[in-house]
C-alpha cells in the first residue's frame, strides 16, 4: 500500500470516528468516492492528499426523520450516496458498466475461504438489468455452480416457466441470488445445503448493490431463506407469502419456492404460488389475460 493511500486512509478513518463520537450516525458518501474507496489504492494515490476527506458529510437531516421533526424527512429523491447533488437517473451506459464492475469483483470475492475453496463458479446474476422485475433466490446448487448462471437446474427450469407463464422471459427479467456461491457440502457428494445467515450476510452486499442499480419495480423473493437473507430475520413463509412487503424502496412479493412446489405437487399450492405472480403482475401495471387469471384453478 503506497503511503500516501496509508495516510489518506488513516485520517479518514480519524475523520468518521470523530463524527461517531459526537454522535454522527449516517453519512453521506458521494458515488464518486465510493467507486474510489472500492477501487483500492491504485487509483486514489495521485490524489492530492487531504487531512479531512470532504467527500464524506454527515448527514444534517438526521435519518430517521421521525427522530427531527423540525427537519423534514429528505425528499423522495435524495440519498445517502448523492451528498454533492440529488441523485440524477444514471445513464444506461454508466449503468451498465457500474453492474459489470460490481460483477467483476463478485466473481473473483475471496470473503468465505470455504466457499472460495469448493465453488467452480460465482454466481452473479443473469437477465435484463433494465427489467421491472426481478427473481432473487437463495444460493446456486450444483447445476448452477457449473454453470455459473442462477436458476438452470430443475428448479431453475420450474421458475423458467413461471416466468414466461406471466409473460416475460429469463432475457426479460433478472434473476439473481442473496448467496453468490455455492453452499460447500464437505463429506458429501450430492445433494445441498441452505445457506446460513452468516455467508448471506456476508455476501448481502452485492445484491443490494444490484437491487439499487437495477431498480427493479417489484421483487419476487423465493422462499423462506431468500427473504431470510434479504430481511436479515426468521420467515414463516407460509404466513408471509402473498403480501407485499418494502426493502430499499422496493415492493417485495414473498412466494414459495420453486423446489417446494417440486416437492409439494397439490394444485393449491401452485395456485398460491400463481395468485402471488398475478399480484405482481398488478403492480406492474401488465395487462392480465382471462386465461391468466384462471391458471391452477380447480376445474379449468
Ligand atoms: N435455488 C436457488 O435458490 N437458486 C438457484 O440459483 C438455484 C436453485
Ligand atoms: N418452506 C420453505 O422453507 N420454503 C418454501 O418455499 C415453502 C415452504
Amino acid at each position: 500500500m503506497s503511503l500516501n493511500y496509508a495516510k489518506s486512509l488513516e485520517a479518514a478513518i480519524k475523520y468518521v470516528e470523530q463524527l461517531r463520537s459526537k454522535g454522527v450516525k449516517y453519512l453521506a458518501v458521494s458515488r464518486e468516492t465510493l467507486a474510489n474507496l472500492s477501487s483500492g489504492p491504485r487509483k486514489v494515490n495521485s490524489e492530492p492528499q487531504r487531512t479531512q476527506s470532504p467527500s464524506l458529510t454527515p448527514v444534517t437531516s438526521k435519518a430517521p426523520p421521525e427522530a427531527n421533526p423540525v427537519n423534514p424527512a429528505p425528499s423522495a429523491s435524495s440519498s445517502l450516496f448523492a451528498s454533492e447533488a440529488p441523485a440524477k437517473p444514471i445513464d444506461a451506459a454508466a449503468k451498465a458498466a457500474a453492474i459489470t464492475d460490481l460483477r467483476d469483483r463478485a466473481l473473483v470475492c475471496q470473503k468465505c475461504p470455504h466457499l472460495v475453496r469448493s465453488r467452480k463458479n460465482v454466481v452473479f446474476g443473469v437477465g435484463d438489468i433494465n427489467s421491472p422485475l426481478m427473481f432473487i433466490g437463495e444460493a446456486p446448487g450444483a447445476d448452477e455452480d457449473i454453470q455459473g448462471e442462477p436458476f438452470v437446474g430443475k428448479a431453475g427450469q420450474l421458475l423458467t416457466r413461471i416466468i414466461q407463464t406471466m409473460g416475460f422471459s429469463r432475457d426479460t427479467a433478472y434473476i439473481a441470488n442473496v448467496l453468490k456461491c455455492r453452499p460447500d457440502t464437505p463429506g458429501q457428494t450430492s445433494g445441498n445445503r441452505k445457506p446460513t445467515l452468516e455467508e448471506m450476510k456476508t455476501c448481502l452486499p452485492y445484491l443490494l448493490a444490484q437491487i439499487d442499480l437495477i431498480k427493479p419495480k417489484v421483487i419476487v423473493a423465493l422462499g423462506a431463506t431468500a427473504m431470510e437473507g434479504i430481511f436479515g430475520r426468521a420467515v414463516a413463509i407460509t404466513r408471509e407469502r402473498g403480501r407485499f412487503q418494502s426493502f430499499r424502496d422496493t415492493p417485495v412479493m414473498p412466494t414459495y419456492h420453486p423446489s417446494y412446489l417440486l416437492r409439494n405437487q397439490a394444485l393449491s399450492v401452485k395456485r398460491e404460488v400463481w395468485e402471488d405472480m398475478l399480484q405482481v403482475l398488478e403492480k406492474l401495471n401488465r395487462p392480465i389475460s382471462d386465461k391468466q387469471r384462471s391458471y391452477f384453478l380447480k376445474g379449468t
